[in-house]
């Protein structure tokens, strides 16, 4: 990872916006480095297209600041200079729109036209770009014939028609089918590969985990996580230790708050929630942990000075990163409930 400032690509500083009392984007400070591709990943209503509206000056911050790379400086973004700053970077924004009675052909000219793309290069981009999302074929027909997803892949296209170094795309694969999501993800990747620095937004983790360098969790506004896959994963570390025993303890509330006692300060993310569970039909209780070796041994031994009868011990490997996922997401969101019972909050990932 370098960690040159000059590889700033674009810099957020305590970028806040609020509606009325409600509080959308909450103090998000973060950089994108030049070549990643960077993941803003989050429930619906957690301010992914908020962030997003704010580096494309649709919406003014309330407080804190957007710089963007320009000419080697990093420049405050303000009404002033968007345009200028702006220009240059290639925007998706929750579902394009189109009139439907235009055409790709036509659509993507305004576009380039819009961004001052040399002009007599632009039929011959707009067929490079649409070759790569497979549209090719329907340059001149009208978009009001188009599906959903074809719509998308048009957006999509519209954001990076002028060539640019830098893209923010807000769920570019929403209303894609599976087959198309996987076309996206490799073209993300290509664009990622030729230099390009991609900002974009999901509430589906596998997309977002598959193709970023680093993610950044968000709920509730505010970013609870900005790391590598790597370290996220590390960081994750939500491992089950399960241990079988005999026969089914008569005081089980009483065994189960002594496991707590002893785990308790190894049990890493999931220090607030349940960390042991006792069930009946496999008389196992299941203990969560950080999944350090060194605390599973520590554990394991503290098991073996205790009464318990254990016959067996095991941990089985579970998709952690989704477990941190949904924690992140949910404790957040319970935290802020008690504060904002009259917004409903959802929490779930589709
Ligand atoms: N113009 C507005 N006025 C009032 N509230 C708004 C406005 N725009 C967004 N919000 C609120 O801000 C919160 C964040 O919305 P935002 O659209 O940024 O979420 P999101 O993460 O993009 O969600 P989704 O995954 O559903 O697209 C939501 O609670 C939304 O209702
Ligand atoms: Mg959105």
């Amino acid at each position: 990872m370098p960690k040159d400032e000059t590889d700033i690509i674009i810099s957020l500083r305590n970028l806040t916006k609020r509606f009325g009392d409600f509080t959308a984007v909450n103090d998000i400070t973060m950089d994108v480095r030049r070549g990643e591709i960077i993941g803003l990943l989050g429930p619906n209503g957690a301010g992914k297209t908020t962030t997003m509206k704010m580096i494309s000056r649709l919406l003014k911050p309330t407080v804190g600041e957007v710089w963007i790379r320009e000419n080697g400086e990093l420049e405050l973004l303000t009404n002033r200079n968007k345009d200028s700053l702006l220009d240059k970077i290639g925007f998706l924004i929750e579902n394009p729109t189109f009139y439907d009675h235009m055409t790709p052909k036509q659509i993507l000219t305004y576009f380039a036209t819009l961004k001052g793309y040399t002009r007599k290069k632009i039929p011959a981009r707009i067929e490079e770009v649409l070759a790569m999302v497979g549209l090719s074929a329907w340059i001149n027909k009208k978009v009001g014939t188009f599906s959903k997803g074809m719509k998308q892949k048009l957006g999509i296209v519209s954001a990076l028609i002028h060539d640019p170094d830098f893209l923010v795309l807000d769920e570019p694969q929403t209303g894609l089918d599976p087959k198309a999501r996987r076309e996206i993800r490799a073209l993300l990747l290509k664009l990622k590969h030729s230099g390009k620095t991609i900002f974009l937004s999901s509430h589906l983790l596998y997309e977002v985990s598959e193709i970023s360098d680093r993610i950044a969790i968000i709920n509730l506004g505010q970013i609870v996580a900005y790391n590598t896959m790597e370290n996220l994963e590390a960081e994750s570390k939500d491992s089950r230790l399960v241990i079988q025993l005999e026969t089914i303890p008569s005081d089980i509330e009483q065994k189960k708050a002594q496991l707590e006692a002893i785990v308790r300060p190894y049990a890493g993310v999931n220090n607030g929630s349940n960390i042991v569970e006792f069930r009946y039909e496999t008389r196992t209780f299941e203990i969560r942990f950080d999944g350090s070796i060194k605390n599973q041994k520590t554990i394991l031994k503290e098991l073996t000075k205790s009464d318990f009868d254990v016959i067996n011990f095991s941990v089985p490997r579970t998709n952690s990163l989704e477990d941190l996922y949904i924690n992140l997401v949910s404790e957040g969101a319970i935290g802020k409930l008690e504060d904002q019972m009259q917004e409903e909050v959802p929490v779930a990932m589709e």
